[in-house]
């Protein structure tokens, strides 16, 4: 007469105790090393996204170029990074700033940021103003304002001359003057 062995494998057939007690750790060793493995590379991921949200903004001088590349008296466009800008705003990180050499070597700059609503103001030279193409607000060359909406003058930007270099002074960009 044939024997029946059980199968161990069955669904039906029954664990010891000592058996299920040993699934249990098991299980319960596979969850920890799971949320281990989850927080080793969570933790480093949640901290390079948030970073830069408590990152104090950058506090140094931006090169603009040699001395020699600015024409006394000529109003210019440079193209200046936000240094305050997230590291994925991409295009947006890019500003620009008006730049004027007075002499030999004096340098003043203006944000291109009107102070009404904070659209990019153009440097009209023949009649020495800056113009707002938004609502028609209108600077003179010193930055005051002329006319229009604007409620203040356009920002100054802080420039100096540094072995040969102009450079201007990096911060936050000012879209709108809250005054
Ligand atoms: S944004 Fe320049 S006049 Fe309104």
């Amino acid at each position: 007469m044939n024997e029946i062995i059980p199968n161990k494998s069955s669904p039906a057939s029954k664990a010891s105790p000592e058996e299920m007690s040993r699934r249990r750790f098991f299980e319960k060793v596979s969850i920890a090393l799971g949320g281990l493995c989850a927080a080793v590379l969570g933790v480093p991921l949640v901290g390079f996204v948030l970073a830069p949200l408590f990152r104090r903004p950058p506090n140094d001088w931006l090169p603009l170029g040699q001395v020699s590349d600015f024409e006394i008296g000529k109003t210019v466009n440079v193209t200046i990074t936000d240094p305050s800008s997230l590291p994925w705003a991409g295009i947006s990180a890019k500003s620009a700033a008006w730049l004027r050499r007075v002499n030999e070597e004096q340098f003043i700059a203006f944000s291109v940021h009107c102070t009404h609503m904070g659209c990019p103001v153009r440097w009209l030279s023949d009649a020495g103003l800056f113009m707002c193409p938004c609502h028609g607000g209108v600077y003179y060359a010193d930055g005051t304002v002329a006319a229009g909406p604007p409620p203040i003058p356009l920002t100054r930007l802080a420039v100096r001359v540094a072995n040969g270099q102009v450079q201007l002074k990096a911060g936050p960009i000012p879209i709108t003057n809250t005054l």
